[in-house]
């Protein structure tokens, strides 16, 4: 890494819609019930978005709160990176309306598309920017509207989505500080697992695939768990390998919120005690992408982060994709 700069998160920001979907509210949708909803996933509520918001409006919320914490301009961005599967539309990227609404005229802007894996595809492309000195700022967000995908009559799926965004600022920080590691991973052979087939240019709309509820997300639960805990636990192995941290050195983890089951394997094979752990799933479900930001959010707000803990960043989703960071916090900007 010599001669690169190290990068880190300046601040973050969260929101998540105000209306509260209950596991009591589901059993009236659907057969099933709080007991085996929160004994199979953890999951006891989730938000739901409004009709009229779309993923720009909840990330929008989010960015502003970071920006303000950074108390950096929309003005000084250079690049804007949002990770969804739930774009307001196929184009204009959901980037490139965030960069209108926030007024960061001179950032470039781009969605990634990695599923749950979103976030930390897009930090660490964010990090390349800043660290080889093109960039000074990206502010990256995870942000999802699931339940506009979510098949309510689907008692394997819908129990399991929320909405929300998350985002963070990226920039220099102090050498040897920020990220020390990155690992990301796919396979692509894993893609029936975990899809929303309708819409695309394989499927275009249409009145066939509306009625075969196409364009709903499609999962095969069981085979996307054996995956979820086998990638977890290698992508946290791969950072630590790389940045020279033993398991013992981790002061925190912040996991995608996917089902609390694979989260404690996790915890299990790390042997880290509960509060080196952060868990949310039980009032958000899971928000993809907006997951991790969120998660990380409310652990910095909880005061559960000082400055060169080390911090584990982990998650998986479709594509199949995976990945994890290792950063070493802090949140001081390095000024040059
Ligand atoms: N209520 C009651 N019963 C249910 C429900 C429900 N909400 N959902 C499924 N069941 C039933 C099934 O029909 C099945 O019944 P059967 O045996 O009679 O067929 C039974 O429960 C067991 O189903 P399994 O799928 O074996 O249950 P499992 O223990 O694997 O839990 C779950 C299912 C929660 C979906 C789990 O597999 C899981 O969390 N998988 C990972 C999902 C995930 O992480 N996706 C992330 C990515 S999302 C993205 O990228 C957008």
């Amino acid at each position: 890494m010599r001669g690169l700069r190290s990068v880190g998160i300046l601040s973050t920001g969260s929101y998540t819609p105000e209306r509260v979907l209950t596991n009591a509210d589901l059993e009236k949708m659907v057969d099933t019930s709080d007991e085996w909803v929160v004994t199979r996933t953890g999951i006891r509520e989730r938000r739901i978005s409004a009709p009229e918001q779309a993923s720009s409006d909840l990330a929008l919320e989010a960015a502003k709160i970071a920006l303000e914490k950074a108390q950096v301009r929309p003005g000084e961005l250079d690049m804007i990176i949002v990770a969804t599967v739930t774009p307001d539309m196929m184009f204009p990227s959901t980037a490139c309306i965030l960069q209108d609404k926030l007024g960061a005229a001179k950032a470039a802007a781009m969605d990634v598309s990695a599923a749950c894996t979103g976030f930390l595809y897009g930090i660490t492309t964010a990090s390349q920017f800043i660290a080889n000195g093109l960039y000074r700022y990206v502010l990256v967000v995870g942000v999802e509207c699931l339940s506009k995908i979510t098949d309510y009559t689907d008692r394997n799926t819908c129990v399991l989505f929320g909405d929300g965004a998350g985002a963070a600022l990226l920039g220099p920080v102090e050498q040897g500080m920020g990220f020390l590691a990155f690992d990301l991973g796919a396979d692509g052979s894993g893609g029936p697992l975990l899809s929303l087939p309708g819409g695309g240019s394989r499927l275009p709309a249409s009145s066939e695939t509306v009625e075969q509820r196409q364009h709903y997300i499609s999962m095969a639960g069981s085979e996307v768990f054996k995956f979820a805990v086998k990638v977890m636990n290698s992508a946290t192995e791969a950072v630590l390998e790389k940045a020279g941290i033993s398991k013992e050195e981790i002061d925190l983890m912040v996991p995608h919120q996917a089902n609390r089951r694979i989260i404690d394997a996790a915890v299990k094979r790390f042997g880290l005690s509960e509060e080196k752990v952060v868990i949310n799933l039980d009032r958000y479900g899971n928000m993809s992408s907006a997951s991790i930001p969120v998660a990380l959010d409310e652990a910095i707000e909880a005061g559960r982060l000082k400055e060169g803990d080390n911090v584990v960043l982990v998650g998986f989703g479709g594509g199949l994709t995976w990945g994890a960071a290792l950063c070493k916090w802090s949140t001081r900007e390095a000024k040059e």
